[in-house]
């Protein structure tokens, strides 16, 4: 496994194994693994001669006041868990390197999806995104991007951006990794004391309840959405928003039907957590 801190030699390296007819598989992360990156890179190496997996935390996407000096960090950790997934290539520049001074490449999201549900709460993070990712894209030349549906709205953003620069890759989705008792890996859980950790259940317990109240035959998202926030109230977790939605436009839906994403953002002992359900073809 080479890592690679300088975005010159990502890019020289990248072009070597194109040149040499090979597929180039490519994992976008921030780091501090659990196992919900590990299953992007595993289905990277199922799919690709090459994989790549970038470990950044992008100053770009955080705001200021949130949590960008606390995010969790473990180089020497993640470095060991690439190694286990047989990752050919680290690469984890510094961020005076990846964003040189008089760095000039902003890129702005789809002001559709910018501006709802994750985007309305935090205004410049899928910003912050596309810039990262369009530079990545660039430097690494992947024939496959893998992305967790456990950020749903972030991958239809970058579907959008692959679209308008005619990015030549295939974004590829994966399901999300939950811990046994329906926990979405996330890594900011390690903010979550124990019992915080307990209560952060009600956001997929809702979420299975939503499914099952929709697979009993509920098309009204009111319904489904007035049950859901029935369970929240009795949690004591803070709700921030729940959506039933189009699964392409993320906008609410009259009726449940077709491909639908239901979504929920809360806070839990001052931590930001969000998850939700794909539906296809409902
Ligand atoms: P990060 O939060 O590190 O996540 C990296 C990738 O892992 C994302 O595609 C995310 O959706 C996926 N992921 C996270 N939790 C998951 C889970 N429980 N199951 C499956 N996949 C999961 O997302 C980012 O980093 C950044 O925004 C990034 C795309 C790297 C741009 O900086």
């Amino acid at each position: 496994m080479r890592v690679i801190t300088d975005c010159d030699k990502l890019r020289r390296l990248c072009g070597k194994y194109r040149a040499a007819g090979k597929s180039i598989g490519f994992v976008p992360t921030m780091g501090a693994f659990h196992a919900g990156h590990l299953s992007l890179m595993r289905r990277a190496r199922q799919e690709n001669d090459i994989v790549a997996v970038s470990i950044f935390v992008n100053p770009l996407q955080f705001a200021a006041g949130e949590d960008l000096a606390a995010y969790p960090r473990d180089f020497a950790g993640d470095k060991k868990s690439a190694g286990r997934e047989q990752v050919d290539v680290i690469f984890a520049p510094l961020a005076g390197e990846f964003y040189p001074a008089g760095f000039s490449g902003k890129v702005l999201a789809d002001s559709g999806l910018n501006s709802i549900l994750e985007g309305a709460r935090r205004p410049t993070h899928f910003d912050g995104v596309c810039t990262v990712l369009a530079r990545l894209f660039n430097l690494v030349a992947a024939h496959r991007v893998y992305l967790g549906q456990k950020d749903y709205q972030q991958f239809l953003v970058v579907k959008r951006l692959v679209e308008g620069f005619a990015f030549d890759l295939e974004l590829v989705i994966c399901p999300i990794v939950r811990d046994r008792d329906g926990l979405a890996l996330s890594s900011r859980n390690v903010y979550l004391d124990s019992r915080s950790r307990g209560k952060a259940l009600v956001l997929s317990e809702t979420l299975k309840l939503a499914r099952s109240v929709i697979e009993l035959g509920e098309r009204d998202p009111a319904k489904v959405v007035s049950e859901m926030r029935q369970r929240f109230s009795l949690s004591g977790v803070e709700l921030d928003y729940i959506t039933v939605a189009g699964a392409e436009d993320l906008q609410p839906v009259k009726r449940v039907s077709g491909d639908v994403l239901i979504a929920v953002a809360a806070k839990v002992g001052g931590v930001r957590l969000i998850d939700n359900e794909l539906l296809l073809g409902v």
